[in-house]
């Protein structure tokens, strides 16, 4: 049936066949969730880039549609967004509404080899299933920056007007809009803000509420780092909190403090979904769960790199500032498959509590009380030879990753990693969500505030699951639940 092949994620999204890379135009419009996403269509190593097209209910079960942008006379389409045009300001939709994306097209000056990036807008009528190239493409040029590219546009309604951040090389530049067409330039954010460690790109600027409260709320800017060779993690995210008035944004935090989105390696050029029921105040996010370090290298044929889970966002107050929460979309319990549960027990050194538990599309839930213990290791997709090894240390508050043992890693000499981050673990309670999918590992701890996300290529045979501690952990609650192929 669909979807059999050697690594090919169960209950994530990839494409049927061939490369992808970034997703791109994420807007809700008339009871469906689109994803385009950055496409070559004719092999599965990044070329001409186009957008490919699906649709969703739920976030969880996608319908792949034919490719919405292809390139053209003004060039490849790169990254960017899409919006609802509800009171058609463009004027494209005869005083109705409809989608309109604003992408990057991606060339060379004319008669030379010197890359040049233009914004440009297509805008559907028919709920996304086919789409026009506006033909005063491009709206948007600015000469003097190379990197140009990726526009978030959204609308600002205390100022009634649109607003686009889009990467300027290693910052980021607002303009506004009435109409989508004409923009101004209203400021730019970043110049000595958090980490200059390779370009910017694709940023998101959104509102988020604070600690779940109706009235406070604080503005999220996201912005990747591509690949730098001096970068031991290759391309990452990171994000500001502060303020955003419709034109300039301003950092709540120290200029120097830099704040990770996903601690791991393999989620990049992620943005959230436009257009979502306002009254919901609902944020979904979705990354791309690969690293430019080894994205054309990794082992997989006939299709390339698969999204991450969709996440809710909201943000949370901490002593050492404003923190970003990520929750999985609660519809992913709607494929969950009966599994097994431990509660209020007691588990010992030398024990294996998931002893003969097996399966590489899992939801895992822990909470566990680790005050007598020194530290709990959960073994995931093992064999004789293989395993992926997620550890906590008490003593040291660390979270750690070990993907050296975790399948094939010999593909790139930067895949086969460990990495130690930390995760405070209030009153000794040790929380961890965790989701396999044959070639992916995403790890959600506390309440969300530590997110590792990082791809393994375990063989078919690498089943195992294991939950040990070297002294006496206290479960209040271990779940192990396996998850069905969302593509049947
Ligand atoms: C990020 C990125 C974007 C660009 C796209 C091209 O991964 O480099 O900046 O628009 O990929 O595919």
């Amino acid at each position: 049936s669909y979807y059999q092949e050697k690594y090919r994620p169960q209950f994530h999204f990839t494409p049927e066949k061939n490369w992808m890379n970034d997703p791109n135009g994420m807007v809700y419009y008339n009871g469906e969730y689109h994803l385009f996403y950055q496409y070559h269509p004719n092999s599965n190593v990044w070329g001409p880039m186009h957008w490919g097209h699906a649709v969703s209910k739920d976030l969880v079960h996608w319908e792949h549609l034919p490719i919405a942008l292809k390139p053209d006379e003004n060039g490849m389409i790169f990254s960017g967004s899409a919006v609802v045009d509800w009171h058609d300001t463009t004027g494209f939709f005869g005083g109705e509404s409809g989608l309109v994306a604003i992408f990057t097209h991606a060339d060379e000056y004319p008669g030379t080899d010197k890359p040049r990036q233009r914004q440009s807008l297509a805008y559907s009528k028919d709920n996304g299933r086919t789409w026009t190239p506006y033909d005063g493409n491009p709206v948007l040029a600015e000469p003097r920056i190379i990197d140009f590219r990726d526009p978030k546009v959204f609308w600002h309604e205390d100022t009634g007007r649109w607003v686009m951040v889009i990467a300027s090389g290693q910052t980021v530049s607002m303009y506004t809009s009435l109409n989508l067409i004409d923009w101004e330039f209203v400021s730019e954010f970043g110049d000595g803000e958090g980490s200059h460690q390779g370009v910017w790109e694709c940023p998101d600027l959104f509102q988020l509420p604070v600690d779940h409260s109706t009235d406070k709320k604080k503005w999220v800017l996201l912005v990747s780092l591509g690949d730098e060779p001096d970068v031991e993690e290759g391309s990452k995210t990171q994000y500001f909190v502060g303020e955003f008035d419709g034109k300039t944004f301003v950092n709540d935090h120290d200029s120097a403090k830099v704040l990770w989105v996903d601690r791991g390696w393999d989620n990049y050029a992620g943005v959230t979904w436009s257009d979502l029921p306002m009254a919901s105040g609902r944020r979904v996010f979705m990354g791309w769960m690969s690293n430019w370090r080894y994205a054309i290298d990794t082992p997989t044929s006939t299709w390339r790199s698969a999204m991450t889970l969709p996440r809710e966002l909201s943000l949370k107050t901490t002593r050492e500032g404003f923190r970003l929460i990520q929750t999985p979309v609660p519809d992913i319990e709607s494929i969950r498959n009966e599994g097994q549960t431990f509660e209020d027990m007691e588990l010992k050194s030398g024990g294996n509590l998931f002893k003969g538990l097996k399966g590489n599309a899992l939801d895992l839930e822990l909470d566990l009380d680790v005050t007598y213990t020194g530290s709990v290791r959960l073994g995931l997709l093992q064999s004789e030879k293989e395993e992926t090894v997620i550890e906590y240390d008490v003593s040291s508050s660390t979270l750690s990753f070990d993907r050296r043992r975790s399948g094939d890693a010999s593909f790139h000499q930067s895949f086969a990693m460990t990495q130690s981050i930390t995760l405070n673990v209030p009153d000794g309670r040790l929380k961890l969500r965790v989701f396999v999918d044959w070639s992916s590992v995403e790890v959600f701890g506390g309440d969300g505030e530590v997110v590792l996300t990082n791809l393994v290529f375990p063989g078919e045979e690498s089943l195992g699951l294991e939950l040990s501690t070297d002294g006496t952990a206290y479960v209040h609650k271990a779940r192990v639940s396996p998850l069905k192929s969302v593509w049947k």
